[in-house]
């Protein structure tokens, strides 16, 4: 019997995460929480496992009135908010060109609005195969098809001729091509493209362009506040600037990591064009999907961001401590790839973020072998991911090694 629609009704949520999340909780009861070594979790947790809430963040949040919590927000955003989140984003990299900005649930609201308004019913958009799976899921959940090129050439540097490839196959038949590309600080394997990979990847798209080819590149920084230097991880957003009027540039912006207000469902979906008219509709039509979406998002949030903002002293004291949560993941990060560097466990090249992968032919093997030692990582299509983001730096100590051997014996 089912009774939902034909489109719908065969959609199931499979989250490789909370298998592996499951058996790792029965393995704490059984173990105790000191002898099990849980990299499932995609949150910042401390060195005793709790999970890490700026300070700064708490106290200005507790102190925001009640009416301003509660009260509705614009359909858009409110207006200051958008023009923070510019500022967040480009830092002092802001391309040049017409920018806007509308407040989004999140990342995932941005993703979501992003596929949604560029990228045609029944065509494909265009990621890496090491990838968010909710990108997947987006794009089926509106009836697009997610196509993935190779990230990883031979030497594991960008792989510019896959990338050109599935662009060159998707343009044959598609007026216009969304692209993602999540980058600095990828989910899951903490690489990121270098200037040079960008040049790349931008001259290709306007030869298409010259051709009026129509392209929309959507960078998800979702990490990009513990991804390094402020502003040299951004630079490459100038690259943005004085594209062709057919290349529009996308950023999802997130309150999520950068704020460690992942459950408060705030971001923002930020453009730029050379192109007047191309901001204006990007206006309208992510207004209208807002309204068709969540109507307005979270002003609690949005009002927090404003207060942390615009105050030097709160804005000071709330980068010192993101830098400290900043510096803790990193560490644990640069401790696994340097035992893995140890071991010749061939981890993928990690600069930072949450996350790090080894890839694998048999990652369930592999994650079913590390059960053996007690530790537990989540499987995926092309290896096994490691969130660094919540094993204390104590634990990740000696982890490499124990990798390199499960994927011997798988
Ligand atoms: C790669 C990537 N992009 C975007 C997001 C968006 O997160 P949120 O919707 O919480 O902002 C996430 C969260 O896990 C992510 O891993």
């Amino acid at each position: 019997m089912t009774i939902a629609a034909s489109h719908a009704k065969n959609k199931r949520l499979k989250d490789a995460i909370f298998g592996a999340a499951a058996a790792c909780k029965e393995a704490t009861l059984k173990h105790g929480k000191d002898r099990v070594t849980n990299a499932t979790i995609g949150v910042m947790l401390d060195d005793n496992e709790e999970l890490i809430t700026l300070p700064t963040i708490e106290k200005v949040f507790k102190e925001i009135p009640m009416k301003d919590l509660a009260a509705y927000a614009p359909i858009s955003g409110m207006p200051e908010y958008l023009k923070a989140t510019e500022n967040l984003t480009f830092a002092e990299c802001r391309p040049e060109g017409y920018t806007s900005a509308v407040a989004t649930a999140g990342g995932t609201g941005a993703i979501h609005h992003a596929v949604m308004n560029y990228a045609e019913i029944g065509e494909k958009v265009l990621t890496s195969d090491w990838f968010w799976g909710t990108y997947n899921v987006i794009c089926v959940e509106q009836g697009k098809k997610l196509q993935n090129f190779t990230l990883f050439d031979e030497n594991r540097n960008f792989n510019f001729a896959s990338f050109k490839e599935n662009v060159e196959d998707i343009l044959k038949v598609q007026e216009s091509i969304l692209i993602i590309l999540n980058t600095p600080a990828h989910n899951p394997t903490g690489f990121k493209l270098t200037e040079d990979d960008w040049d790349k990847v931008l001259d290709l798209l306007k030869t298409y362009a010259a051709k009026g080819k129509k392209a929309v590149v959507l960078t998800d920084i979702a990490y990009i506040d513990y991804a390094g230097e402020k502003n040299e991880v951004r630079s490459f957003m100038k690259k943005f600037g004085n594209l062709p009027e057919n290349i529009l540039g996308l950023f999802s912006f997130s309150m999520s990591k950068g704020y460690t207000f992942y459950g408060q469902r705030t971001g923002a979906l930020v453009a730029v064009s050379s192109k007047k008219e191309v901001i204006e509709e990007f206006n309208e039509i992510m207004k209208y999907s807002s309204r068709a979406c969540w109507s307005n998002i979270n002003r609690g949030a949005m009002e927090l961001l404003l207060r942390v903002q615009n105050d030097d002293n709160i804005y000071k004291s709330f980068e010192k401590d993101r830098e400290e949560a900043h510096k803790l993941i990193q560490a644990r990060g640069d401790l696994f790839m340097k035992e893995a560097r140890e071991c010749n466990l061939p981890a993928l090249p990690y600069t930072g973020g949450f996350f790090l992968s080894v890839p694998t032919d048999n990652p369930q093997k592999v994650a079913d072998l590390l059960h053996e030692d007690l530790i537990y990582a989540v499987p995926l299509k092309l290896g096994v991911r490691v969130a660094v983001c919540s094993v204390p730096i104590k634990k990740i100590s000696g982890m490499a090694e124990k990798m390199n051997n499960a994927l011997k014996k798988a």
